[in-house]
């Protein structure tokens, strides 16, 4: 008996081996952590249960019949997180370079669909040189396995993928379908095709840096939501999002609760909007001074800088913020912003986060390259995710929500359960000068007249009592009470249900 039980530790110990020492020590050399340190970093203490260390490949060919190691490349299990639940896989890059083989497909489809059926969120570390090239159409089945998986769990258990090493070619493809990707700064990258194929087919020289790593990924073309300097950090801001998230759809996110009072007010908000309409200032100020403890946790914050989005707490509760952001293009939705915001929202609806949206918007971005990249479809994605939303919405127009981005962003007409605006707040078809130079074309040559024009039109428009004296509005509130008159409405909000008609599913534009 005795025997047996050294050897289980024998097996053990050379499964936590995996490719051996000295590919442990290149990996070191690369300020990466292998495997298994990642997962000590992420998962509380101890935590960690691991399933099928001692899976093996089963292919035959090149040889790989006598290059076995136990584990076959991706460390699963599950573990806790601040004490929650959570399933992980973390890609071994010392063995084969982190392929995925049909074994290590079928470790990871294991983990998620047991995630599945208790109801726990999925995380993966990804470390990879992609399809295992020594087994080819069996790797690539085990790629397609996963996905699958991802997009059966998609809106039902949370996903998040860490990329931290290579993730290239079809492997890319079950990080984008999950719900965030972080990235860490110089040693991953994300791309369909390589430098080396780039530069044949179209002749453009990029490193993998330029072409996919986490600053072009995070600035670019926000494939990820954020970037990090070292494994480490992204480990542990990861373990923070965790701490936002519920486990599933069925669940509510975690209440922590803090001591900050709901009925704080904030005077200096009542100065923050600037007297100049056409002049700037920081939404994330609102934000700040309006969440519990200041405390916001902002998701893509280098793409579509125009809005901003993420989460934060109102009374322990998470709550998804979205918010325009007058200090980039005046605040104006594009296609990006229109894009990286509606993921955010459906993904908040998805999971039960009610939603608070910030307005200051003056409209859509006009020009060509708005329109010929399809602002149009885009712009709709926005509005098609409010408006499909059933979670809380509490809308608080702070300035300008003009034209169609007023209807798109949460308002009364998409089902916002409580829309407030400050006092300032201008909700109007469009700004005032826009408008006389349209309806009063004939007085274009008498700048007097159409000055006159311009502030008839303001004192008839420029305020939230119009849309108040509809009930779009339900109340205009002053700024430095914007905390606990949200607070308040989320206590009303806390048993809202609402359910859209059956049906297979929308027809989002995609
Ligand atoms: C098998 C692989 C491998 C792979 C790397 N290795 N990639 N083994 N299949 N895909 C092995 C290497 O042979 C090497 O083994 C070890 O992993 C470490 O690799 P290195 O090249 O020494 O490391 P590094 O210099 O850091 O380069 C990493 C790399 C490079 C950039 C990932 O290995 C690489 O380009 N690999 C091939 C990538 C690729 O073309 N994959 C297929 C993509 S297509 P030894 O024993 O020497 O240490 C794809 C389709 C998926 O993935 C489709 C899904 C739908």
């Amino acid at each position: 008996m005795q025997d047996i039980l050294e050897q289980l530790e024998q097996k053990r110990a050379a499964a936590r081996l995996g490719g051996g020492q000295k590919r442990i020590d290149a990996q070191h050399a690369k300020g990466k952590l292998t495997a298994r340190e990642r997962l000590e970093v992420l998962l509380d203490e101890g935590t960690f249960e691991e399933w099928d260390m001692f899976v093996e490949h089963r292919c035959t060919d090149f040889g790989m019949q006598d290059n076995k190691i136990p584990g076959d490349g991706v460390v699963t299990g599950y573990g806790m997180i601040n004490g929650r639940l959570v399933f992980v896989y973390s890609q071994d890059f010392t063995v084969y370079g982190g392929a995925l083989s049909e074994t290590h497909a079928e470790k990871i489809c294991k983990v998620m669909d047991q995630a599945m059926k208790v109801g726990a969120p999925v995380i993966g570390l990804n470390d990879s040189g992609g399809a295992r090239i020594q087994e080819g159409v069996a790797s690539l089945g085990g790629y397609a396995d996963v996905f699958q998986r991802n997009v059966m769990a998609s809106g039902v258990v949370p996903q998040i993928s860490m990329i931290m090493g290579p993730s290239a070619g079809g492997a890319v493809y079950s990080p984008a379908l999950t719900d965030f990707i972080f990235m860490v700064k110089d040693t991953s990258y994300m791309f369909v095709t390589g430098p080396e194929v780039v530069k044949t087919v179209t002749h453009e020289e990029v490193s993998a840096e330029e072409l996919g790593g986490a600053l072009t990924h995070t600035t670019k073309s926000g494939v990820a939501d954020m970037a990090f300097e070292n494994d480490v950090e992204a480990l542990l801001m990861l373990r923070r999002l965790y701490n936002y998230l519920p486990l599933n759809n069925r669940e509510k996110a975690p209440v922590r609760k803090s001591g900050d009072p709901t009925d704080r007010m904030d005077m200096s908000l009542d100065t923050l909007v600037p007297e100049n309409p056409n002049k700037a200032y920081d939404m994330k100020e609102l934000i700040v001074k309006t969440v519990d403890d200041g405390d916001f946790f902002e998701l893509q914050p280098d793409y579509a800088k125009n809005i901003l989005i993420g989460f934060a707490r109102m009374d322990g509760q998470t709550v998804g913020i979205v918010a325009n952001q007058p200090l980039v293009l005046a605040g104006c939705l594009d296609i990006k912003s229109s894009i990286k915001a509606a993921r955010f929202v459906r993904f908040c609806d998805a999971f039960n986060i009610p939603v608070i949206t910030f307005v200051d918007v003056p409209g859509f971005m006009p020009g060509t390259s708005q329109e010929y990249g399809g602002i149009i479809k885009h712009g709709a994605k926005l509005l098609y995710a409010y408006a499909e939303c059933t979670v809380p919405k509490i809308t608080v127009i702070t300035r300008k929500a003009y034209g169609g981005a007023y209807d798109v962003m949460a308002s009364k007409h998409l089902r916002g359960d409580v829309n407030f605006a400050w006092p300032n707040a201008e909700i109007a078809v469009m700004g005032a000068k826009g408008a006389v130079e349209i309806i009063f074309r004939e007085d274009k040559g008498d700048p007097e007249k159409l000055a006159a024009r311009e502030s008839e039109y303001k004192a008839r428009f420029a305020n939230p009592f119009v849309a108040g004296a509809r009930g779009f509005i339900d109340d205009v509130i002053q700024p430095h009470e914007t905390r606990k008159r949200i607070a308040r409405s989320l206590v009303m909000l806390k048993d809202k249900k609402i359910d859209n008609p059956w049906r297979k599913h929308g027809n989002m534009p995609l």
